[in-house]
């Protein structure tokens, strides 16, 4: 029996080392505490890769037709009033969105930055309501006030009771309203004066607005536009001003609705003017992008994939 247990032991391919013989070394203690940690910092790094979800771009075809594509743009120019500055959307398909007004605040800032009051840039001002009286004076049955149009309206009941009426009346017309201290309206409402208020100011614009999804381009430039013999022009008189400084600072500029890990080069972009002219260009390429999460919750939006802006702003006079 002895025997055969004894050559049952003879088997052991792990024999064990007695007690006595272990001996730890401070290297030994070193290393293992070395070990230790490396396995841990490889075990949760190798962790956080496992859980982390990485993004899988795939290109695809954008067969959609006719839809809109939103701009949200926040810019700040430290140079310009805000009664002065107006924004124009135009494309290749011929739509234009002069003056546009709609989902868009301005915020008068002072020399330092600090706003001095936010409006919405609300379409043509205060409306009124349906006017009674017709121009000339001739009075029907009440004196509600229906100001001239001074030969710009387009029917004989419309009035322009604002400066900001007659101005649009006037760009609807591609005329230019040289000295608007000439109108009832404007002198009434110190259009000029307000303008003369606002000198030194600076103006925060900001808001979104839409536009086809084909090639175009919006601008933030001085005056109001029209159209004259096809050409944009933008009717700079009634400022009585020899330049503007359109220096500005692109503190948002993004298309579409956000999505995780979007880039939108242009933010902080800023361009100083050193000149008394200056305009001032940027290019930039936007890919519709759809996103999926996890959730497989889809968000539907744009990247920009390409920009470029000149290196220094071209002069004109
Ligand atoms: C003119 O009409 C307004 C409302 O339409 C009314 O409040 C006002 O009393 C009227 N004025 C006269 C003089 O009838
Ligand atoms: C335009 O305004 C910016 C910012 O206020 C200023 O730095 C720049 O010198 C101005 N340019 C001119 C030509 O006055």
């Amino acid at each position: 029996m002895d025997g055969l247990l004894s050559k049952l032991r003879s088997l052991d391919a792990y024999p064990k080392v007695n007690e006595d013989f272990y001996s730890r070394t401070l290297s030994g203690g070193i290393i293992t505490l070395a070990s230790s940690v490396v396995m841990l910092l490889l075990f949760v790094s190798e962790l956080r890769l496992y859980l982390h979800a990485v993004t899988e771009t795939t290109l695809r075809v954008d067969t959609s037709r006719g839809e809109q594509l939103r701009i949200n743009f926040d810019v700040t120019f430290p140079a310009l009033q805000c009664s002065i500055i107006s924004l124009d959307a135009m494309d290749i398909s011929g739509q234009e969105h002069l003056d546009v007004k709609h989902d868009i605040f301005k915020q008068r800032i002072d020399a330092h930055g600090n706003v001095i009051a936010t409006r919405q840039d609300a379409v043509g001002g205060m409306k009124m309501e349906k006017p009674l009286q017709h121009h000339g004076g001739r009075l029907e049955h009440n004196e509600t006030y229906c100001g001239s149009c001074y030969g710009a309206q387009e029917s004989d009941d419309q009035c322009c009771n604002t400066c900001e009426d007659v101005r649009e009346a006037y760009r609807k017309k591609g005329w230019g309203v040289s000295n608007p201290d000439l109108l009832d309206q404007c002198k009434r409402e110190g259009f000029l004066q307000s303008i003369k208020d606002e000198e030194g100011e600076g103006c925060n614009i900001y808001g979104f607005i839409e536009v086809n999804k084909v090639a175009g381009n919006f601008h933030f430039a001085p005056g109001k536009s029209f159209q004259q013999s096809n050409v944009h022009v933008h009717d700079l008189l009634p400022f009585q001003k020899d330049s503007f400084n359109v220096s500005h600072k692109i503190n948002k500029l993004s298309f579409g609705d956000y999505f995780p890990g979007v880039v939108n080069p242009l933010d902080g972009a800023q361009w100083v003017q050193h000149s008394s002219y200056g305009m001032y260009q940027y290019f930039i390429k936007v890919v519709p992008t759809a996103y999926t999460d996890i959730n497989d919750h889809i968000i539907l939006s744009n990247q920009v994939i390409s920009f470029s802006f000149p290196l220094s702003g071209y002069t004109f006079s």
